[in-house]
């Protein structure tokens, strides 16, 4: 290419590839890495008349590494997540799990749940999305981001250090095993202790969006896209069951957790029973579903053991 081209003609061409590939929304694809390779916001590709030749070879490399189904995040190197106003830009690629838009349903209900000026737990954090997400949310609360991963605790680093420091100084990293309860208490006195955090103290709240997708349907091994087989498998899968982690999970939150303090976590479609009747059975109160906007169950919210609401006054003798 020559000559400056027009970025529609650029953005149909595109598009067809993209869905050609098998890509699920080759438009909107599209536009992000034009937008990306301009440096405009997406919304602004419309005021864009004409796209200078190296611009267009550069397009033409990022639509190939795309139609090759490599994660749109991967390509542009970010995501963003967010709920409401405060939305905040993460660097994701290998090694860490790219954040997905409904876990922002989590964040809202994390957002909205947790009483004013409390210490929080991220289980199972990743590249960071919920424990940043909530420090940029919420300037009252403290954060504690829990990962075992090294890899994607290198993401995790980078996100929490990227973000102004009146939100990094908010969020602690936890190197541990969220299946572990003593050797989770251990790390989080040991790790957050030092920058002089009360973590002797019970937590005000819990969220995890831990690996949740079964190994298994039937006999068959579950069918995931390219896109999902580009995270870590530890990060994705659950065990056969999908409940690998979430069982063992819920006996570290009990040992964290203050009692009634709101515990939310996310799951699989098919598992919204099972970690309900899992709550239920470790003891938790108030275990509630919640779907997302299409219907399909989503993450599961419950009280931890202990009963009443620890914060709220009820006025009552
Ligand atoms: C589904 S990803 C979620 C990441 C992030 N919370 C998000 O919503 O994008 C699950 C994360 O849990 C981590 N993980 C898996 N098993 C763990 C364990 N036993 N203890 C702590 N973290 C674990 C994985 O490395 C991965 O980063």
């Amino acid at each position: 290419m020559t000559r400056p081209v027009a970025p529609g003609g650029l953005l149909a061409d595109a598009c067809a590839r993209l869905a050609a590939a098998g890509v699920d929304s080759p438009r909107a694809d599209a536009e992000w890495l034009l937008a990306d390779v301009l440096r405009v916001p997406r919304g602004r590709l419309i005021l864009v008349d004409e796209v200078d030749p190296r611009a267009a070879t550069a397009f033409e490399a990022a639509v190939a590494r795309r139609a090759a189904r490599e994660p749109l995040q991967h390509i542009l190197g970010r995501v963003e997540f967010g709920a409401g106003d405060a939305t905040v830009v993460l660097a994701v690629g290998p090694g860490v799990f790219t954040p997905r838009p409904e876990t922002e349903l989590l964040l809202a209900w994390a957002v909205a749940s947790a009483p004013p000026g409390a210490l929080v737990a991220d289980l199972c954090s990743g590249s960071g999305a919920l424990a940043v997400g909530l420090a940029a949310a919420r300037p009252d609360l403290r954060v504690l981001a829990v990962e075992l991963s090294a890899s994607a605790r290198t993401w995790l680093r980078r996100n929490i250090a990227a973000q102004p420091l009146a939100v990094a100084r908010r969020v602690a990293v936890v190197a541990a095993d969220v299946t572990e309860p003593a050797a989770l208490r251990e790390a989080v006195v040991a790790q957050a202790g030092p920058v002089g955090w009360p973590v002797d103290a019970p937590l005000d709240l819990i969220v995890s969006n831990p690996p949740y997708v079964p190994l298994r349907v039937g006999d068959a091994p579950t069918p995931v896209s390219p896109e999902v087989r580009a995270d870590p498998p530890e990060a994705v899968f659950g065990g056969d069951d999908g409940m690998a982690v979430i069982v063992p999970m819920l006996a570290s939150i009990r040992d964290l957790a203050a009692a009634g303090a709101p515990v939310g976590i996310e799951h699989d479609d098919s598992t919204g029973p099972a970690v309900a009747r899992a709550l239920a059975a470790a003891g938790f109160d108030d275990v509630r579903a919640t779907a997302d906007l299409a219907g399909r169950p989503r993450f599961a919210t419950a009280r931890a053991p202990g009963s009443t609401d620890h914060r709220a006054g009820s006025g009552e003798c």
